[in-house]
């Protein structure tokens, strides 16, 4: 997919003054590349065709590893229905979902939270930190009942399901890449993002199945190390309609640029196994990637993208959340969706700054996410077209 051919310029040019623009104490010493420029698309069909799938490819390889392919069979039977949860406006079903290929198999759950009596006009799929018996007592993270009577179905599976959460060979080998063969627990190739976002791709197809289908439009959200993965779920699969990401931060939403909190030597030496060993290479020397996260927002171009920030989670930089989103807006302007404009400040807190294709705001308080986060996401959606109460 990627063509190896491809010669980056990286010609060292004067900070670009409306890219630096309303980022406070913040200038980002080099210039942040466009993706066009190693990437030239003269339309939004050549972008879509030719340079898109390179961009990806190339993210593939140096960042998050390639997410796994379709096994030969995906089963999905429902093992369990509550009826009454908030009060009777919420209904669940869970699912058992096995994977098989080449003779092995792989098994999980899912849980489909869909309004009582309200009409379902859209789904978000979300991957959690949590067990699935938790999800229904997360009413900051996951506020049913607020999101049912939006007209939204929630689905979600645990992510240590699809790979445990740990740096150990034990949790690669236990993860969903064993079902492709025998895999070395140590081979970084095959990462935890990837393996995560394969799981988004496993919701939405849940969400076509006879019982749960709508067909309306399908979103990914995800907080924290799970809004890098659905940001990189929904640049690769074209079926999602939009993204949500609370609080990414570093290798997800936010420029490495010149960025404070974490960075790629602190992300690599905690979670080595969520990225290929490529990224190791730019441990303190940011300046000298080819790329920046504007290129993986991009991917997502035209479809909406939110990104969210807090205040107080300066590990996520929220400055640099705010640049990438904005510096996204390059490939949207080629589909004719404005985007966030180049002289935009960045917005004062509790302030979304909301426009049809790109929306960025920064809630007061912690790193997590809240009710106010989600009516936030409800509101972006129903600018986005989603008809929604
Ligand atoms: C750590 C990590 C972040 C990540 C966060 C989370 O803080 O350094 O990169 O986003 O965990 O997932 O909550």
């Amino acid at each position: 997919m990627h063509d190896r051919r491809t010669s980056f310029r990286i010609t060292p040019t004067a900070p670009d003054a409306a890219a630096g623009a309303g980022i406070p104490k913040r200038t980002p010493a080099s210039e942040v590349p466009p993706v066009l420029r190693s990437f030239p698309a003269a339309d939004a069909l050549e972008w879509y065709v030719s340079a898109r799938p390179q961009v990806l490819g190339f993210l593939a390889e140096h960042q998050y590893g390639f997410i796994p392919p379709r096994p030969e069979t995906i089963r999905i039977v429902q093992v369990g229905r509550r009826r009454n949860l908030c009060d009777g406006r919420v209904h669940r079903r869970t699912y058992q979902l096995t994977l098989e290929n080449a003779g092995r198999s792989f098994t999980f759950q899912a849980a489909v939270y869909s309004p009582a009596d309200v009409p379902v006009k859209a789904a978000v799929a979300s991957l959690n930190f949590y067990t699935l018996d938790r999800i229904d007592n997360e009413p900051e993270r996951y506020p049913l009942a607020l999101l049912a009577g939006s007209g939204i179905k929630l689905a979600t599976i645990s992510h240590n399901d699809l790979f445990p959460d740990r740096p150990t060979a034990e949790a690669r080998k236990n993860s969903i890449y064993s079902l492709y063969g025998n895999i070395s627990g140590r081979d970084r190739r095959f990462t935890a993002i990837s393996a995560w976002a394969f799981g988004y791709q496993l919701l939405y197809e849940l969400l076509q199945t006879p019982r749960e289908r709508f067909g309306g439009p399908v979103w990914a959200q995800g907080h924290s190390r799970l809004g890098k993965t659905a940001l990189w779920a929904v640049a690769n699969d074209p079926r999602f309609a939009g993204v949500v990401s609370n609080q990414s931060g570093c290798g997800g939403a936010a420029i490495y640029r010149d960025k404070g909190g974490e960075d790629i030597d602190r992300i690599v030496a905690r979670f080595p196994y969520w990225f290929v060993p490529e990224l190791d290479k730019y441990r303190f020397r940011e300046n000298e990637l080819p790329w920046d996260q504007n290129w993986l927002m991009a991917c997502i171009a035209p479809r909406p993208l939110l990104v969210t920030s807090a205040t107080e989670d300066a590990w996520a930089c929220p400055e640099n959340e705010f640049l990438a989103a904005k510096l996204a807006g390059e490939v949207y302007r080629l589909f004719g969706v404005r985007g966030i404009a180049a002289n935009a400040k960045f917005p004062a807190p509790d302030r979304p700054l909301f426009t049809p294709g790109i929306g960025y705001y920064v809630r007061t308080g912690r790193h997590t996410v809240l009710r106010e986060d989600w009516r936030h996401i409800i509101d972006f959606m129903k600018l986005n077209g989603m008809d929604l109460k």
